[in-house]
């Protein structure tokens, strides 16, 4: 049976309608209309569908929608503000560290919690910090360099 919670969703206060066993990943793609967050394994393996939950980057498809109920959640969508470009984006195209992209929201949500947390990381804390995201185009180099460009803008 389906029960009302409320999320604050970049910035926004949603009321949305969730089945007891639905993911976060769900809530925000069906039910709130942001498919900025992808669905890569839908199992904790890839890293695709991170998004913050009170700052800290988690897997939304390992994340029940019932289990954040109140809390804040940052999705790809919320990192533009008033159509300027987060430096994490603006340092991802510089860097040309995207490719089919897939793999690229759920990168910039990690890479949005350790600049949050550490404003000048090491590429040891950089590559210990996106460990979880997996990324099958790049080599992973130009993602390591834009977060670095990002770290330096900031
Ligand atoms: S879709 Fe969530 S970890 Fe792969
Ligand atoms: S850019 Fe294609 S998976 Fe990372």
């Amino acid at each position: 049976m389906k029960q009302f919670i409320e999320l604050n969703i970049n910035g926004e206060a949603h009321e949305i309608a969730v089945e007891p066993g639905d993911t976060l990943l769900r809530a925000l793609r069906e039910r709130a209309g942001l498919t900025g967050t992808k669905r890569g394994c839908d199992s904790g393996g890839c890293g695709c569908c991170t998004v913050l939950v009170d700052g800290k980057a988690v897997y939304s498809c390992m994340t029940f929608a019932l289990s954040v109920r109140g809390k804040s959640i940052t999705s790809v969508e919320g990192l533009a503000v008033g159509g300027v470009l987060d430096p994490i984006q603006e340092a991802f195209i510089k860097a040309g560290a995207v490719q089919c992209g897939y793999c690229t929201c759920g990168i910039m949500m990690a890479a949005k919690q350790l600049l949050a947390e550490n404003s000048k990381p090491s590429e040891h804390e950089i590559r210990h910090a996106i460990a979880g995201n997996l990324c099958r185009c790049t080599g992973y180099q130009k993602i390591i360099q834009a977060i670095q460009l990002a770290a330096a803008a900031g």
